[in-house]
């Protein structure tokens, strides 16, 4: 977590605002009609399962809306892609609120690294990140670029594309790749995707009251059990919603999961996170970032499981058990994948008791969009 907070985090929300246009408390006017012809555009590719190859899986397959823009299979520890058998390494994260997590940078003042896209911040913004999922063999699994262009440039929805970039849009496939990134991206920065439409939201709006149980949780989340230091629950100065991470990287102490096959085909198989993203190598900080993942949002956490980079946790319950009980009770919990960076200051023995465990979960559950 950041000590300074709460100033970089009004600042970067400033900067998304301004790129998103889709923060709740402004009063910006309506998005322009060019504005919604991309998002319609982004829409339209984002369902699209036209677009792996072969055909059958699209963003959506992996991203659904009614499991919280998460993977709608939750016995999966992560996701299969289109070609049957081929697993990725991580849990698939939820889509949601995304358009909120600042660029990637170093943060010279705390010293740590901050935002990005994907759980190690490799791809920078959503333009960015959009890029990837196309090309991933274990996901769309497209063998080019062209190859990828050629399908949308097939698709019913192509003229829309021409009227926004102009006739020729498909003629270059860089180019053309680059367009379609940034129409998914403004997809993913409309309201649909941050709706902020939670039990929680309309809580804090003074439209709702939290029973006592959800109360207890809500207090305990921002107290004893800390877990605010890292997920911030409240509005920040201008207004946006409480967005439940604070976009840091940390190292919890999670065990590896041997349910994923690249960790149960070789034990030495590690995922080593942060220190992966090819910027933290090229600026030498790679030990102090081994094994630390994004901040996750909690938003929708409900819905969303399994829980962590490697999905090894199945519920809440289980989560929170392991906060709460990490460092005294490592037989249950195993080795931590990678040891030598985990934070052994902010979590591991909260002592909460096990209906003070409850009650976290509970107030974990009032956090589901479309209350
Ligand atoms: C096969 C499943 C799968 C498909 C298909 C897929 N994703 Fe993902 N998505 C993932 C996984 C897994 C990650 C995390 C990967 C990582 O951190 O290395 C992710 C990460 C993301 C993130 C970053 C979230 C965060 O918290 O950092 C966004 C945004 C996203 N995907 C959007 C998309 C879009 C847009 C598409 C289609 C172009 C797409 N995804 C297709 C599985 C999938
Ligand atoms: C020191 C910072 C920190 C603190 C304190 C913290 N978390 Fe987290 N939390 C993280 C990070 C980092 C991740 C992602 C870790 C990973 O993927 O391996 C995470 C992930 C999670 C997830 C899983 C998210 C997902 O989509 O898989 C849940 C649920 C969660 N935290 C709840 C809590 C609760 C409840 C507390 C308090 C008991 C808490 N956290 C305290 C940093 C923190």
């Amino acid at each position: 977590m950041k000590t300074s907070s709460f100033i970089t985090l009004a600042l970067s929300t400033t900067l998304v605002f301004l790129l998103s246009g889709c923060n709740e408390g402004s009063t910006s006017s309506a998005p322009s009609s060019s504005e919604v012809d991309l998002a319609t555009l982004g829409e339209a590719l984002f369902f699209d399962t036209n677009l792996s190859e072969p055909s059958g899986q699209s963003c959506a397959s992996c991203h659904t809306a009614a499991n919280g823009f998460a993977d709608p299979d939750s016995n999966l520890s992560t996701s299969e892609g289109v070609i049957a058998g081929q697993f990725g390494t991580r849990n698939t994260p939820t889509a949601a609120y995304a358009a909120f997590v600042p660029a990637f940078i170093y943060d010279v003042i705390e010293g740590l690294y901050t935002g990005g896209q994907f759980l190690d911040g490799r791809a920078s913004l959503l333009e960015d990140q959009a890029k990837g999922p196309p090309l991933n063999p274990v996901e769309m699994h497209n063998p080019n670029k062209a190859s990828y262009v050629s399908k949308v440039a097939a698709a019913s929805y192509a003229p829309l594309a021409k009227k926004i970039f102009g006739l020729n849009v498909f003629d270059d496939p860089e180019t053309a790749y680059d367009k379609i990134a940034r129409a998914i991206a403004a997809y993913e920065r409309t309201k649909v995707f941050s709706p902020f439409s939670s039990k929680f939201d309309a809580y804090i709006k003074g439209t709702a009251t939290l029973s006592a149980q959800e109360l207890e949780g809500l207090s305990l989340f921002e107290g004893k059990a800390q877990c605010v230091a890292c997920h911030p629950t409240r509005p920040t100065a201008d207004g946006t919603p409480g967005l439940f991470t604070d976009f840091t990287y940390d190292n919890l102490g999670v065990p590896k999961n041997m349910a994923i096959p690249a960790y149960a085909a070789d034990a030495n198989f590690t995922d080593i996170g942060l220190a992966g993203n090819i910027k933290v190598i090229a600026d030498g900080r790679v030990a102090e970032n081994r094994g630390k993942f994004k901040v996750a949002t909690l938003r929708n956490i409900a819905i969303t499981g399994p829980y962590m980079h490697n999905g090894v946790f199945k519920t809440l319950k289980e989560v929170v058990s392991f906060y709460n009980t990490r460092d005294t009770n490592q037989s249950r919990w195993g080795a931590a994948e990678i040891p030598e960076t985990v934070n052994r200051t902010e979590l591991g023995n909260l002592g909460l008791s096990d209906a003070e465990e409850d009650a976290i979960v509970v107030f974990l559950q009032t956090l589901t969009d479309g209350y």
